[in-house]
């Protein structure tokens, strides 16, 4: 079993569009298809599900759809973490929050904080998620730790230092990156982390993908060769 999943959730926009709906009811479908996957990880015993909800390209739509999307996520945090909470999971957020409106910061943190305690899975959410602006924000992070203390040697980074100031510290990297929609690419979802992480792409619009669509992808997983860069062993 992988023990850690990540889904680009695309497909939303043609879903709707293939049944002459505004695009917003298309992500509220989308919305919908969640609750069962997460459900699904983590009965089926993952450790960490990220979902791809908002990418830091994505501003760059209609404000209508922009402010639709942010709804959708206040409504689904606002209607959906009691009961994620009682299967014991933990939810969490990936990406720059701060430029979100107040009302979804605020959602997500309470989100965060009434989950905190569940062990069995997290659920990262991935909002305002850029990879590359995950990198460069670990990097000033681990900078602005630097400060005024005094060193010995020159300065250098390294992986280790990188993967400990990203936004998914302390997370294992993906086993399985599934994208939805049948585009093969990965739209800035986490570059740094997906190094090794075996891809599945699905022509399934995101709002038509269920836990049958996600066994087929851990199917897939598992009759795969991970080498590593490695020799068969
Ligand atoms: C993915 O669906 C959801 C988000 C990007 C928020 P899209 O809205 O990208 O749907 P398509 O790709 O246009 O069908
Ligand atoms: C990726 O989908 C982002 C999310 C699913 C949130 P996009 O629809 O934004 O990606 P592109 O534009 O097809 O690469
Ligand atoms: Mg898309």
């Amino acid at each position: 079993m992988p023990r850690h999943i990540a889904i680009i959730m695309d497909g939303n926009g043609r879903w709707a569009k293939l049944r002459g709906m505004p695009r917003v009811m298309g992500h509220r479908q989308g919305v919908l298809a969640l609750k069962p996957i997460v459900k699904a990880c983590a009965h089926l015993g993952v450790n960490v599900l990220t979902v791809y909800a908002f990418s830091t390209e994505n501003w760059a739509r209609p404000a209508t759809e922009v402010n639709g999307l942010m709804d959708l996520l206040v409504e689904f945090l606002r209607s959906e973490t009691q009961e994620l909470k009682l299967e014991g999971v933990s939810i969490r957020t990936i990406g720059d929050i701060a430029p979100l409106a107040q009302r979804a910061q605020r959602a997500l943190q309470e989100a965060a904080e009434s989950t905190a305690e569940q062990s069995r899975m997290i659920l990262n959410l991935a909002v305002n998620y850029g990879g590359r602006d995950e990198l460069v924000r670990a990097v000033n992070r681990w900078l602005s730790t630097l400060g005024t203390k005094s060193r010995e040697g020159p300065l250098a980074v390294t992986q280790e230092v990188i993967a400990r100031h990203l936004d998914s510290a302390g997370m294992p990297d993906p086993d399985l990156l599934i994208r939805a929609g049948g585009e093969a690419r990965v739209s800035n979802f986490m570059l740094w982390q997906i190094a090794y992480t075996e891809l599945y792409v699905t022509d399934t619009l995101w709002p038509d993908f269920d836990p049958r669509t996600l066994a087929m992808a851990i199917r897939s997983f598992q009759s795969r060769s991970r080498r590593f860069g490695a020799l068969e062993s």
